[in-house]
């Protein structure tokens, strides 16, 4: 009796112990991870060097409310930290505090107060910071504001430059102070440019043979940016005759560069380096994130009739994310009933209703920072017409082109011009257009980006590489007024999944979405938990 009722108490406690567990989702990163993630960087910091990450700002709505706030990827990526006005260090060596002690990394946090607390929520403040995310040294945000840290004596200060989006708070320590006692810090010049310093260290690294050849692509370049077209040296450097020219003038850039030891290039390398690839705990949340998405797209077929409204479409998706707790959407979500689908960045969803028009669906849900990007174009009433199929089975051919082509070792582009020859012939066999050059028109967007913490994920762009995740999502798009026959006008089609690169071929993580004219019609068919969902009618 008493080993069970022993029993029974450790149940009890067992069981508490879970509950209280499970007051917040326990599938986030692992602070080790976020550390490893920091150490791949310090690896590919240049010696004597320091990197420079500040959060994402607040952004404000209208009077006094602010947007949801989103952490900036990189961030995230590195601390799993997801409040704002706060800012990590990261040292390629050891550094030695006064009294002998050594660190490579600090956070510095959003510092707590029980009154912001009590309205805006908990913040973790140094001990969390601490405790749940494992830095070993961190900080107040104010605290960075009064260190003596002495940025001159780094070869290179890695950052990311300003995109001034950011405006001072009430909060005595928050980005907008950070990021000035920063510049302060590190002599950040009024008139720093990141783009020149870009192009400056171009031609830093450029070999004389190639130099003419840089010359005249910078030359191209400069006619983009109005601001740089009177820098003598990118001009001179341009301008220059020979090769004799060109090594005085990249002379002089070198010495320039070396007047101050700011680097804005040099982070987006290392970070589109080590973001295009996952790991296997990013895959375990993009992968999840996709498949919330798929079954979005899946209920909205059973769902979908020619009543809906796009924005009630919407919404279901959107309740199907919340239903297996994706904090967001990772993009505004598309929801395009006929010529409409032709807008391919159609927000506004405001169509009453869809009638028997083609629905284009471009949405993906965001779980704990990880986002799908997965489109379906179905038709409202459940079938396809001969027209919208004949563009459809286009679109797919185009796709499943697309797919085949995204395996390691193949150039960025492969599945992009699979899909666009695939585009051009059908269109040419159906008489929409007469030669391939004008498929464009009708498929005018990429076919490929990479897929992680952002919709439009970082990367290199050089050829595959395994445990990448790229869209493939090709498109024929036939607004009303195009030069051909009416009978196409008002169709818009695009199929979009995300595909895995793995050393076994291209895995579809989006493939519980059906994808075939004819596996759409089957699910179209299936009864839905909403064929009895019925609101009272309101004036
Ligand atoms: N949903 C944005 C895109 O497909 O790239
Ligand atoms: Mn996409
Ligand atoms: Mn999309």
């Amino acid at each position: 009796m008493v080993m069970r009722n022993l029993f029974l108490f450790s149940f009890f406690l067992f069981c508490a112990s879970w509950f209280q567990a499970q007051e917040v989702p326990n599938d986030f990163l692992p602070a080790d991870f976020h550390k490893g993630r920091r150490q791949e960087v310090r690896k590919a910091m240049p010696p004597n060097s320091v990197a420079v990450f500040f959060a994402a700002p607040v952004r404000n709505r209208a009077n006094d409310v602010d947007y949801i706030y989103h952490q900036d990827p990189d961030f995230y990526y590195l601390t799993g930290y997801k409040e704002p006005n706060a800012l990590l260090l990261i040292y390629s060596e050891m550094q030695k505090d006064n009294d002998g002690s050594g660190y490579d990394e600090v956070l510095y946090a959003q510092k707590r107060d029980e009154k912001a607390e009590q309205w805006n929520g908990k913040r973790l403040g140094v001990e969390g910071v601490k405790n749940k995310l494992g830095f070993e040294r961190a900080f107040n945000a104010e605290q960075f504001l009064s260190s003596d840290i002495n940025f001159s004596m780094f070869d290179n200060v890695l950052f990311f430059d300003f995109k001034n989006d950011f405006r001072d708070g009430n909060d005595a320590a928050d980005l907008f102070d950070l990021i000035r006692s920063f510049k302060e810090k590190s002599n950040y010049p009024s008139d720093y440019n990141a783009t020149k310093q870009q192009l400056y260290s171009i031609i830093k690294s450029t070999e004389v043979e190639n130099s003419a050849n840089v010359a005249q692509t910078l030359g191209r370049y400069l006619n983009y940016y109005e601001e740089l077209k009177s820098d003598k040296l990118l001009v001179d450097f341009v301008d220059a005759r020979d090769d004799k020219s060109r090594i005085e003038i990249k002379e002089k850039v070198t010495l320039h560069l070396q007047s101050n030891n700011l680097n804005s290039s040099k982070l987006e390398e290392i970070m589109n380096t080590l973001r295009e690839i996952k790991t296997k705990e990013e895959l375990v949340l993009l992968k999840k994130a996709v498949e919330i998405s798929a079954v979005g797209q899946l209920e909205v077929m059973k769902a979908m009739h020619p009543n809906m409204s796009e924005m009630e479409i919407q919404g279901v998706h959107e309740f199907v994310y919340k239903k297996y707790g994706a904090e967001y959407e990772g993009y505004p979500s598309i929801v395009g009933g006929g010529n409409n689908g032709c807008i391919l960045h159609y927000i506004e969803n405001n169509k009453p209703k869809v009638g028997n028009d083609l629905v284009l669906m471009d949405l993906g849900a965001e779980y704990h920072g990880y986002t799908a990007d997965v489109t379906r174009t179905i038709p409202a009433n459940g079938k396809f017409s001969k027209e919208q199929k004949q563009i459809y089975d286009i679109v797919f051919n185009a796709q499943e082109a697309g797919i085949k082509a995204s395996v390691v070792g193949a150039d960025f582009q492969a599945p992009g011009q699979a899909a666009i020859d695939v585009v051009a012939e059908g269109l040419m066999k159906l008489g929409i257009i007469d030669s391939p050059e004008e498929a464009r028109k009708y498929f005018p967007h990429g076919t490929s980006h990479y897929l992680g913490l952002d919709v439009h994920d970082k990367g290199t762009y050089q050829p595959f590489r395994e445990n990448t995740v790229i869209t493939v999502e090709p498109g024929i798009y036939i607004p009303e007024g195009s030069d051909c026959d009416k009978k196409w006008w008002g169709i818009a089609v695009r199929i979009e999944d995300d595909i895995l690169i793995s050393k076994n071929g291209p895995v579809n993580l989006s493939e519980m979405a059906p994808r075939t004219t004819e596996a759409i019609e089957a699910a179209m068919k299936l009864p839905s938990p909403l064929d009895n969902f019925k609101l009272p009618q309101l004036d």
